[in-house]
C-alpha cells in the first residue's frame, strides 16, 4: 500500500495488531484515539502515558520540545539533532523521541525504561511531545526545559489535513472544507484537541524562565537569530561555522534531500511530509469567510495578545 515494496508499513502493522483496543474518539469519519477527553493520534496509548507519567526519570539538561501538529516539530527536531553535535544523516526522529507514542509500535516507539537508559549529550536530552502544559506528561522537578513551537492556525490547519489525508492509519477521506470544520470545532476529533488551547495555554506560560516560545514563521525568515536562540536557552556553545552549517542544513531545501521515516507509511498519491514550507498559505486556499471564522475565534480567545503573534503583525502590516 505505501512505501518500497516488501515494506511493511509499522503503523498500519501495529493497527491491526493493537489498534483495536485502544478507545476511540465516538463515531467520526477519521480514526482517533482519546486519552481521557483528549482526542489523540492513534498510536498514543494510555499505558505509555501512564508509564511516562510515573517512571520518567527527568534528568538536569532534558528539555521538551512541545508543539501543535504541524507547527514545525520536525524542522526543530532536526535543528536540536544538529545541537547534539549529530551530522545530515542522523535521524531527527531518534535524536529527538516522541516518548507518547505506544511502545508497541515498531520503529518509534519506545519504551520508558529504554527513555531512561539514553545517555545525555553534553549534559543535554531532548524529547518531542504534543502533551498540553497543564499537565504535562514530563514530571518537571525544575529540571526540564520547555521549547514550544507555533505557526498560524490557517496554515496549520491545511498542512493538517494534508498530513491526515496521506497518512492510511487515519483512513480519512474528507475533504478541505470538511477538515476545516473538524478544525474549527475546537479539535474535538482531531489529534490533541484544540489549537486555540494548545497554543494558548503555551502562550500564557511564555515568559516563564523554563519555556522559549517561538514562531515557526521566525525560524523560517530568520533563522540564524532563531537557531542561535535555541542554542542560548538550551545552553550550547555555538562558533559561527557551526551555526552557518545548521542554517544551511536545516532549511527547507537540505532537509527535502533526506529521506524522512514519515514519508515512508504514507499513501504513494500523498503530499510528501515535507510538503511546501511555506507561510499564508491558508489564507491563499481556505475562502473568505473561513478566513474570517477563524480570526474571530481567534479574537475571542486570544483576548488581547492578537498583535504579538507574527502572522497577525502581517496581516496589520
Ligand atoms: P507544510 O505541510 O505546510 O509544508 P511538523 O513537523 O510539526 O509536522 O510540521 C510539518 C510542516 O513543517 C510542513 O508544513 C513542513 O513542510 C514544514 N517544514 C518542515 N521542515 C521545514 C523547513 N526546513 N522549512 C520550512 N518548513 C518546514
Amino acid at each position: 500500500m505505501s512505501g518500497p515494496p516488501g515494506f511493511v508499513d509499522p503503523l498500519l502493522a501495529w493497527k491491526t495488531q493493537f489498534g483495536r483496543e485502544i478507545e476511540r474518539v465516538a463515531a467520526t469519519d477519521i480514526y482517533m484515539g482519546k486519552i481521557g477527553e483528549l482526542p489523540v493520534t492513534p498510536f498514543v496509548e494510555k499505558a505509555q502515558i501512564e508509564a511516562l507519567a510515573s517512571e520518567f526519570a527527568v534528568r538536569e539538561g532534558d528539555v521538551w520540545l512541545v508543539t501543535a501538529l504541524k507547527s514545525g516539530t520536525t524542522l526543530t527536531q532536526e535543528i536540536l539533532k544538529f545541537l547534539l553535535g549529530q551530522t545530515a544523516s542522523d535521524n531527527p526522529l531518534q535524536a529527538v523521541p516522541w516518548l507518547e507514542v505506544s511502545a508497541r509500535v515498531p520503529m518509534i516507539g519506545l519504551p520508558i525504561s529504554v527513555a531512561n537508559s539514553i545517555p545525555s549529550t553534553n549534559g543535554h536530552r531532548f524529547w518531542k511531545s504534543h502533551w498540553l502544559p497543564r499537565d504535562h506528561l514530563a514530571p518537571n522537578g525544575g529540571k526540564s526545559k520547555f521549547i514550544y513551537v507555533a505557526r498560524n492556525g490557517l496554515d496549520v490547519c491545511v498542512s493538517f489535513f494534508h498530513h491526515i489525508r496521506g497518512f492510511p492509519l487515519y483512513e480519512y477521506a474528507g475533504d478541505l472544507n470538511d477538515f476545516f470544520e473538524k478544525f474549527m470545532d475546537d479539535g474535538r476529533t482531531l489529534d490533541f484537541g484544540s489549537w486555540w488551547e494548545h497554543v494558548g495555554a503555551w502562550w500564557r506560560r511564555r515568559n516563564d524562565a523554563d519555556v522559549l516560545f517561538l514562531f515557526f514563521e521566525d525560524l523560517v525568515r530568520e533563522p540564524r537569530a532563531n537557531i542561535a536562540k535555541i542554542a542560548a536557552f538550551v545552553g550550547i556553545e555555538l562558533d559561527a561555522a557551526r551555526l552557518d552549517l545548521i542554517v544551511h542544513e536545516t532549511s527547507f531545501e537540505q532537509m527535502k534531500k533526506r529521506p524522512l521515516f514519515y514519508d515512508l507509511v504514507r499513501l504513494p498519491d500523498a503530499t510528501p511530509f515535507l510538503r511546501k514550507g511555506v507561510a499564508g498559505e491558508g489564507k491563499a486556499v481556505l475562502s473568505a469567510d473561513q478566513v474570517r471564522r477563524f480570526e474571530d475565534k481567534c479574537k475571542a480567545f486570544f483576548v488581547g495578545d492578537l498583535s504579538d503573534f507574527p502572522w497577525q503583525r502581517a496581516a496589520s502590516n
